[in-house]
């Protein structure tokens, strides 16, 4: 049976993501001219910029552009024309990473705080409602973390705190942030990690462990160890996977080689995401098309997983409640 999924239906669903980087929402345009007024030399030709083989590559340049980020009115604009451009994308409803340590020119809470501002200012304006996830860097201290963490709480928008960087390199961390991702906790955080996905299933038990995670963000790799597929699967642990993000960084050679659709089909509530939309040229609509070609799921399917997004969500029942009546309205006027 072929799938029933059209980019029609998929660009017109209202739809959740919960796992894009802001610093990956900047055009190669938006970097050349922010190079040119500070007279950084392009660390390649802008047409180079964004081509990756490793997740270690994409992460030097990454390190690089975001360091061309200096004051808090770029950072507002950044967030601002993020949340622009995922509504272009029929996003309704957004939580956002952005990782402190990448910003080596602005200091955190300017750089936390400007950001919300373009988010909420976004939001007047008509544009996807996006909350904020700060993500500590696996190579950052606890300490350091721990006095963000009390200190971001109280900014508006702020949801969540993430956990990143490139496990390959870095090692199992995780144990390192137990009492940071406690408080976390303690002061009603949502917390996800970047697990699985530059390391094995191992990762991803030592995040549901010493991390209290509610979601893990990848965690395609859990694939290796049928176990832990069972136990995600039991404890309804939801996965932000991103299917094109995992081949460019080269842990599979297409979509279809993934393991999206096997975990979906073992009851673990998946969810699809970007993850770095400009930077490596991905949106969800293209993903969900991608997926349902290669699956077969119906919008049935595409419905389901976007209902997994909105449970794992971290705004309040009523937000939750009125993101499903914008799908379900939707999908009866599609005819479903
Ligand atoms: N930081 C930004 N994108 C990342 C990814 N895909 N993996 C780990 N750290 C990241
Ligand atoms: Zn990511």
């Amino acid at each position: 049976m072929m799938t029933n999924v059209t980019r029609e239906f998929v660009e017109g669903l209202p739809k959740v993501e919960l796992h894009v980087h802001v610093e990956a929402c900047i055009s190669a345009d938006t970097i050349e001219k922010l190079a040119d007024e500070l007279n950084v030399p392009m660390i390649r030709p802008k047409s180079e910029l964004f081509q990756y083989k490793s997740l270690a590559e994409f992460l030097s340049i990454y390190e690089w552009w975001v360091d061309l980020l200096r004051s808090s009115e770029i950072a507002e604009q950044i967030a601002y024309s993020a949340a622009r451009q995922l509504h272009a994308d029929g996003i309704a409803y957004a939580e956002i990473f952005t990782g402190p340590r990448y910003w080596a020119n602005l200091d955190d809470h300017p750089q936390i705080e400007a950001l919300c501002r373009g988010f909420a200012r976004a939001h007047e304006d008509g544009f996807a409602d996006c909350y904020l996830i700060p993500s500590i860097s696996r190579e950052q201290s606890p300490e350091w973390a721990m006095d963000l963490v009390d200190w971001m709480v109280a900014v508006d928008r702020v949801v969540g705190l993430g956990l990143d960087g490139n496990e390959e390199v870095l090692g199992r961390t995780s144990e390192k942030f137990v009492e940071v991702f406690e408080r976390a906790a303690d002061l009603g955080l949502g917390r996800s990690a970047h697990c699985g996905e530059s390391s094995g299933p191992g990762s991803v038990r030592d995040g549901l462990e010493f991390l209290r995670l509610d979601r893990v963000d990848h965690g395609v790799r859990a694939i290796e160890d049928p176990e832990l597929v069972a136990r995600l699967a039991e404890e309804k642990v939801p996965l932000t996977i991103c299917p094109t993000s995992n081949v460019i960084i080269g842990l599979h050679k297409s979509i279809s080689d993934g393991p999206i659709d096997a975990m979906y089909k073992a009851g673990v509530p998946v969810t699809v995401n970007s993850d770095d939309p400009i930077s490596m040229n991905v949106s969800i609509n293209d993903e969900f098309v991608k997926l349902s070609e290669a699956f077969n799921w119906t919008t049935d399917d595409v419905l389901r997983i976007q209902d997994h997004a909105i449970d794992a969500a971290y705004c309040a029942s009523e937000k939750k409640a009125d993101l499903r009546q914008r799908q379900r309205k939707f999908a009866i006027l599609a005819g479903l």
